[in-house]
């Protein structure tokens, strides 16, 4: 393990490297305790200075520079220097050995059930074999794997297979060669005992490909999704940016164990297997729709990520930021084109508010850096919600400034000019910039600045001229910022609920009735012409940039828009908005109420028929506990959990009749297909259930009993669990809870939900035990394990992170909880040490009670000796 305090690297000190490796020839002889590499590469000078290679936590066997040892080199933290001077070429074999099954780090080559796997982004590369392990060094790749055949039949790297065969005592052979240069984070290999689903297409250009998902033995009826998902990736990136697979076959994997979602690998994603198994009995629809978006965006990396790469990882951004927003329009593309423009809304509902619960609360918090850091310890850190969503809603913003055919000339542009190179953030945007003929030095600040900016809009009639000033004014948390350019859509709702077509000053007739003006400066104002006192503002409608919008609403307002808004997103908004503020007063009074007017709004969206079930799900959802905290003064999670809890007993007492209506109205016959629709249908229901059981109301435990036990899919089973356990029916969710677990007790993946659900739960009453036990010793059963990641996330981030009153006890005893994980797993994995580290990073905005139990925490956490950068960096930056 890494444990020497790690310095931080800054953007401004990137230099090019003297010298480049242009071809690696690599031969594993693999071995599950003791694996051999071989790697021997031709290597160019470019510069000036020694040839440089990484490497961590190796057993280095040998090293040679034209057969012989090198005359001049050293070897310090990691970095090999060799001098070479008066050369210009050299062959360089280094010999390594590895134990894959002692790595549970789960970074470079590791062992996960039996089978041996990669995962090199972003430095695990060097965790194999000691290479110049940086974006900016693209090699051509070589690789043969031998292995026993029984243990390891199915052998993979990157490319195409171009030999394979027996050798002595059971072992067997593959080569592989990838066409294209690579930087090394995206080599990857798979030894295993796997079976496979192949389909054939053929591309736009008419080249045959092979499409392939490798899984388990058992899991080839859990496949087909994943595959038509790819398939279906394949066809809209073709369309829609006239981008073709440019292999001959590109390979899926799934694995039990693994730190994040997925990965790019050139032609061999590598995924976490929940983002790639799924039949109708095991996964809910939401996981239907994750497994579709993760496989298009690894496959949309192919592109935006492989074929132009990052020059260093501060760049990250400029792959994943418009990686996320291509698999985000795609997934939106997908859901329209099988249930309407509303579902594509929804979808766009649902990404807005990952950005609220996740980014918002990382962009005012100790971690907050722009979406191009300057500066980091642990670059593992850094696959942020601020890099990956913020930096998608920056890509977003483009799109909407240059129009889908400026963004698409952009695109053009820049593969042009990049295709096959590792390049910058600037890069990227010059190609937008030039393309369209658009100055966006301005823009380029959203690359920059960290923070969310706050625009605050002030409206003004003139009754007898019918005019609207409207006043837009940005502001930066960090006050010395230069004004950003920020797009932001608006309309007008006239007093029957229209939108009205708008006419700004100096314009000869009225248009659209949503408008889309550039905020530049840091006060702007905005005159509309010919619109009456009363009409109602409605906006940043859609989201239409990654900002607080603050503006005055009375109650009465928010009602009117959340029944009227045309703009879909901003009438979730303006549901958001209510439900927010009568949460919060609820929350800070001694006798909490939730007022009629709200059940009244509430009551019209949920028996408005007009309207999809998915976007009544969506719209009726409260805000995440997470979020509402952010929003308070002085973060108080017990006082919340109050709030909370009346309010959902309110709504499903009150409105009980109404949920079990729309229950029966909605049940969806047939078998279980994946479908906006029928998804939208299944998810209105659940939630009815939710209300229905926190208001211990005995119609709708019946039926979340019999649904549970019953159900034929797992969303709807998945539903009434989750319904149950999250009331006071105590006794009939430990019933559902146990039949469940005997069901799928041997279901990796749907165990991960059974701990999700039961981390997650609320305490209605003092006689249900307290989360925090129930967790202790759920960490004693045989089908958890701290060495998978997906269990940790399950049992711990899902109790971090959407648990806070129980998380956050005033007794401490969660604080010691969380401590004491964070040492077994920084010694363990510390990735995944550090994000659950980061789960009371904000620990600042509670009450003083809880900061003080905080505080005794982290900095006992950071006395501790062995202490790994990952973690360390973490939680340095949250005491800091
Ligand atoms: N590039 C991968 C993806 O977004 C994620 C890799 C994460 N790696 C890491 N060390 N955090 O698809
Ligand atoms: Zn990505």
């Amino acid at each position: 393990m890494r444990t020497e305090h790690a310095p931080t690297i800054h953007r401004a000190d990137y230099r090019p490297l003297a010298w480049t490796v242009d071809t690696v020839e690599l031969y594993f002889s693999l071995d599950a305790e003791a694996s051999i590499v071989r790697n021997t590469m031709q290597c160019t000078r470019q510069g000036d200075g020694p040839l440089v290679l990484l490497h961590e936590g190796l057993m280095r066997e040998d090293l040679t520079v034209n057969g012989a040892p090198p005359k001049a080199m050293r070897d310090e933290d990691g970095r090999i220097e060799i001098d070479l001077d008066g050369e210009d070429a050299v062959e360089v074999v280094v010999v390594t050995r590895v134990n894959p099954s002692a790595n549970t780090e789960l970074s470079g080559l590791y062992q996960s059930a039996g089978g041996l796997f990669t995962q090199c982004e972003a430095e695990g590369f060097r965790r194999i074999t000691c290479f110049p392990d940086r974006p900016d060094v693209m090699t051509r790749f070589t690789v043969t794997l031998e292995a026993d055949r029984r243990d390891y039949p199915v052998l993979l790297s990157n490319g195409n297979l171009v030999e394979q065969g027996e050798l002595e005592a059971g072992r067997h052979y593959a080569k592989w060669e990838d066409p294209f240069p690579k930087p090394s984070y995206l080599f990857a290999l798979v030894a295993a005992d796997l079976v496979v689903l192949d389909r054939k297409v053929t591309t736009v250009s008419g080249r045959e490909v092979l499409l392939q998902v490798y899984v388990e033995a058992g899991n080839l009826d859990r496949a087909d999704h994943a595959m038509d998902s790819l398939v279906n990736a394949l066809r809209w990136d073709e369309e829609t940016f006239g981008l073709e697979l440019d292999l001959d076959r590109y390979m899926i994997v799934a694995v039990g164990d693994f730190n994040m979602g997925a990965m790019e690998n050139k032609g061999l994603n590598i995924f976490n297997a929940k983002y790639v198994l799924a039949k109708p009995e095991t996964a809910t629809d939401v996981d239907y729709e994750h497994i579709e978006s993760v496989v298009a965006h690894e496959y949309f990396h192919n592109w935006t990520g492989n074929r132009v790469t990052c020059r260093d990882w501060f760049q990250l951004t400029l792959k994943e930021g418009l990686t996320v927003f291509r698999d985000q329009q795609f997934s939106a593309d997908m859901l329209a084109r099988a249930g309407g423009e509303t579902a594509r809304a929804v979808k766009r509902i649902e990404d807005v508010r990952v950005l609220r619960t996740a980014q918002f609360p990382e962009d005012a918090g100790p971690m907050a850096h722009p979406i191009r850091p300057d500066a980091y310890q642990a670059i593992d850190n850094f696959y942020t919600a601020t890099v990956y969503e913020k930096g998608a809603e920056v890509i977003r913003m483009l799109h909407t400034i240059l129009g889908p055919e400026g963004f698409r000339n952009g695109m053009d542009l820049y593969f042009s000019y990049h295709d096959g190179q590792a390049v910058t953030c600037d890069d990227f945007v010059e190609a937008m910039s030039e393309a369209n003929g658009v100055d966006l030095d301005q823009f380029m600040r959203w690359y920059s600045q960290r923070g969310t900016p706050t625009v605050h809009a002030d409206v003004a009639f003139d009754g007898e001229a019918e005019t609207c000033t409207l006043t837009l004014t940005q502001s930066r948390p960090d006050k010395d910022d230069e004004p950003l350019q920020i797009p932001v859509a608006v309309g007008f709702i006239n007093a029957v609920g229209d939108d009205i077509p708008l006419r700004l000053q100096g314009e000869a007739e009225a248009g659209a009735t949503t408008r889309v003006l550039q905020l530049t400066e840091r006060q702007q104002q905005f005159v509309f012409e010919g619109l009456r006192p009363g009409s109602v503002p409605s906006l940043l409608r859609g989201f239409s940039a990654p900002v607080v919008m603050a503006i005055n609403e009375s109650d009465a307002q928010l009602a009117f828009r959340m029944a009227h808004d045309a703009d879909p997103f901003n009438r979730w908004d303006a549901a958001q908005r209510y439900m927010t503020r009568t949460l919060l007063a609820m929350a800070a009074s001694d006798a909490p109420e939730v007022p009629r007017a709200f059940i009244a709004a509430f009551d019209t969206v949920l028996n408005n028929i007009a309207l999809d079930p998915a976007f009544r799900t969506v719209a009726l959802t409260l805000p995440s506990e997470a979020y509402l905290l952010e929003q308070m003064d002085v973060a108080d999670p017990a006082a919340l959990r109050r709030a909370m809890i009346i309010m959902t007993q309110t709504l499903g007492r009150a409105l009980a009749d109404d949920w079990l209506g729309h229950d029966e109205a909605l049940a969806v016959p047939g078998e279980y297909r994946y479908h906006p629709g029928d998804a939208g249908s299944r998810a209105l229901r659940n939630l009815g259930l939710r209300y229905l059981c926190a208001a211990n109301d005995h119609q709708g435990v019946g039926l979340a009993e019999l649904r549970a036990a019953n159900a034929k899919n797992m969303s709807e089973r998945f539903g009434a669990l989750m319904a149950l356990v999250q009331s006071p029916a105590v006794e009939a969710a430990q019933l559902a809870l146990t039949a469940f677990e005997q069901t799928f007790g041997g279901d990796a993946l749907v165990m991960d939900k059974w701990f999700a659900v039961q981390a997650a739960a609320w305490r209605w009453s003092p006689e249900q035990p307290a989360t925090l036990e129930r967790i202790e010793a759920l960490t004693q059963h045989p089908a958890f394990s701290l060495g998978n990641p997906n269990k940790i996330y399950s049992l711990f981030g899902s109790f971090f992170r959407n648990n806070p009153a129980e998380f956050h006890r005033p007794d401490g005893a969660g604080y010691r909880f969380w401590a004491d994980r964070i040492r077994e797993l920084n010694a363990r994995n510390p990735q995944v040490g550090a994000r659950m580290a980061r789960m009371l990073e904000n620990w600042r905005r509670y009450t003083p009670e809880l900061q003080q139990l905080a505080r005794e925490q982290i900095e006992g956490l950071l006395k501790e000796e062995a202490l790994s950068p990952d973690v360390r960096e973490v939680l340095e930056k949250a005491l800091g």
